[in-house]
């Protein structure tokens, strides 16, 4: 199995399991994981997803082989096949739980839009990225969205096109993961996001993933003004809202921990 879940209490790990070929994913390893995390998503014991890898490296990315054999195809099956690849970015950032990403070694090409589409990522100190595209005389067009929304225009300008090797500090500099530990302590470091993610309300953890996507785009203006406000408003009154709100003002523990 080149994609295996793994659910104990309630988080999922889902682990790319393929080290042979540095966990480089073809058509058949992107199916099994968009269908990995849809399953997660609907799971209702699961509440924070970790995106995980074998091995000594995170990922290779997009499998050389597939790609060059999808450049042969008919225009139409081209594009259905980019747009499955797509797909998955979306699965994973629209996932309707917390994702974390556990990045460990060399995490190449697509592997920047796994990470940058989950919402948060950890990387051991050895890790090291890559958007190596251009040097194959392709570009990384799918990930794009997720990794420009991490790195910013300007850092993407750069590394889109020199594909230089970005060491783990330089990554969290630039937005690609959040933090980066020695590895031995990277499932601690993964392990404390969870336990904070487990902390919140999973509904109020949605909703702000989706309401962060919103602001970051629009003008504030009266629309946004109340669009935002029409949130907190129907989040208050909801049992979610309200559970929270009661327990903290009643010194309990809110009844999702
Ligand atoms: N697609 C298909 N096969 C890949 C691959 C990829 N993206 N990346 C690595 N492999 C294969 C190699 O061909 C090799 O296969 P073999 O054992 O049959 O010869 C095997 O995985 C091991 O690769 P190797 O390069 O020897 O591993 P490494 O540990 O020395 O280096 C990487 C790891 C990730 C740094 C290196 O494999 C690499 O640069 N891969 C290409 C990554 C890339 O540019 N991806 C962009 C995708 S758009």
């Amino acid at each position: 199995m080149s994609v295996t879940t793994d659910i104990e209490g309630h988080v999922a790990r889902i682990t790319l399991d393929n080290p042979d070929k540095r966990n480089a994913f073809d058509d058949i390893i992107i199916a099994s994981l968009t269908e990995a995390f849809e399953k997660v998503g609907d799971d209702d014991s699961v509440r924070v997803v970790v995106l995980q890898a074998a091995g000594k490296h995170f990922s290779a990315g997009a499998d050389l082989n597939w790609m060059r054999a999808m450049g042969k195809l008919d225009a139409q099956q081209n594009q259905q096949d980019a747009l499955r690849l797509a797909a998955l970015m979306q699965a994973i950032d629209q996932c309707a739980k917390p994702v974390i990403a556990r990045v460990q070694g060399a995490a190449f090409g697509g592997a920047l839009g796994l990470i940058c589409a989950a919402d948060m990522a950890v990387a051991a100190d050895n890790a090291r990225f890559c958007l190596s595209e251009v040097k194959l005389g392709i570009v990384p067009a799918v990930i794009s969205p997720y990794v420009v929304r991490a790195m910013g225009p300007r850092q993407a300008n750069r590394y889109f096109m020199t594909a230089e090797v970005i060491a783990a500090d330089r990554a969290q500099q630039i937005g690609i993961v959040h933090d980066v530990v020695s590895e031995d302590a990277l499932d601690s470091a993964v392990d404390a996001l969870v336990q904070s993610l487990l902390s919140g309300g999973p509904l109020a953890q949605v909703e702000t993933r989706a309401l962060i996507a919103r602001v970051s785009d629009g003008a504030i203006d009266d629309a946004m003004l109340n669009d935002t406000a029409a949130l907190i408003a129907r989040l208050r009154t909801g049992e979610e809202g309200q559970e929270g709100l009661s327990a903290f003002l009643e010194k309990r523990k809110p009844n999702w921990i």
